[in-house]
């Protein structure tokens, strides 16, 4: 089993690497920038046992996913499993103050690279494809977010279309490949103390706000997501496809209970 992680090097792309290598997979951690996190996570699971390499790609260029998942394979093995999870953020921003390259970008990011990561996957697990490449079929999750339930938290809803387009891409992508030994999956993380949301979080006024919204009354941690991912990587979830998990603490809920 080789997994490959895009934005494997931090947050809940690094903890769904150390688990699944915990797990017996082969790890393939994509980084952008952040080279010395990714060998880091590689020498922690090559220091348990396990084999992990770093490769870099900006999966906003269509060559550079190609060459990724080109790279993981001539490493690791065929490529059977891949976990999305690279993504951005942009500023806080009303629709009134929308820049095109901040949305170009963003899309191009989280939605349209993940989407292209999807396809090479695809080209390689697909069972129709035949070939001496492997295609014995694999399973896919792609990380969005519970902010595409609810066109994001204010100033978020470019994020959140980006993401709420992961959902509904992964639900066609499944049924494209249901019967090509493919499941596809999209997890819906609430929100997650992670590199990404750590100086939000760093204010605790703001931290207790966001808390209150959240049914459980905390956020969660990257660990807590790689548990629903890795499982849904898993044969335990074999009959589970084409639809979103939400890891979220109970989900929004907004006013006095
Ligand atoms: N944390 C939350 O509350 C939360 C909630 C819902 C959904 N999510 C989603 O969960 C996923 C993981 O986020 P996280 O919280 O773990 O944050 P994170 O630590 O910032 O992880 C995001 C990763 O994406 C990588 N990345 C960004 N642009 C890239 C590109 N063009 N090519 C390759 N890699 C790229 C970053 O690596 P480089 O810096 O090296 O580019 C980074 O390692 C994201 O898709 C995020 O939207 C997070």
């Amino acid at each position: 089993m080789t997994l490959l992680i895009t934005g494997g090097a931090s947050g809940i792309g690094a903890a769904t690497a150390r688990l699944a290598a915990a797990r017996g997979h082969k790890i393939a951690i994509n980084y952008r920038s952040r080279e010395t996190p990714a060998r880091k996570v590689v020498a922690e699971i090559e220091a348990t046992g396990g084999q992990a390499v770093a490769l870099a790609a900006d999966i906003t260029r269509e060559a550079d996913i190609v060459g990724l998942f080109d790279a993981a394979e001539k490493v690791l093995g065929p490529v059977t499993h891949l976990v999305n999870s690279a993504g951005i953020g942009t500023a806080p921003t009303r629709v009134q103050d929308y820049d095109a390259t901040v949305l170009a970008n963003l899309f191009a990011t989280n939605t349209i690279g993940l989407m292209l990561c999807c396809r090479e996957a695809v080209r390689r697990m697909s069972t129709a494809r035949g070939g001496p490449g492997g295609h014995r079929g694999g399973v896919i999750v792609n990380v969005s977010s519970m902010a595409g339930t609810i066109g994001g938290r204010p100033g978020a809803s470019a994020y959140a279309a980006s993401k709420a387009a992961v959902d509904s891409f992964t639900m066609g992508l499944a049924k494209d490949v249901a019967q090509e030994g493919i499941r596809a999956v999209s997890l819906r993380p609430g929100m997650v103390e992670t590199e990404m949301t750590e100086k939000t979080l760093a204010d605790n006024a703001v931290r207790s706000a966001i808390e209150s919204t959240i049914a459980m009354g905390r956020v969660g941690r990257a660990e807590e997501i790689a548990n629903a991912i890795v499982w849904l990587l898993s044969a335990e979830a074999s009959f589970i496809s084409g639809v979103t998990l939400d890891a979220s603490g109970g989900g929004f809920v907004f006013g006095k209970r």
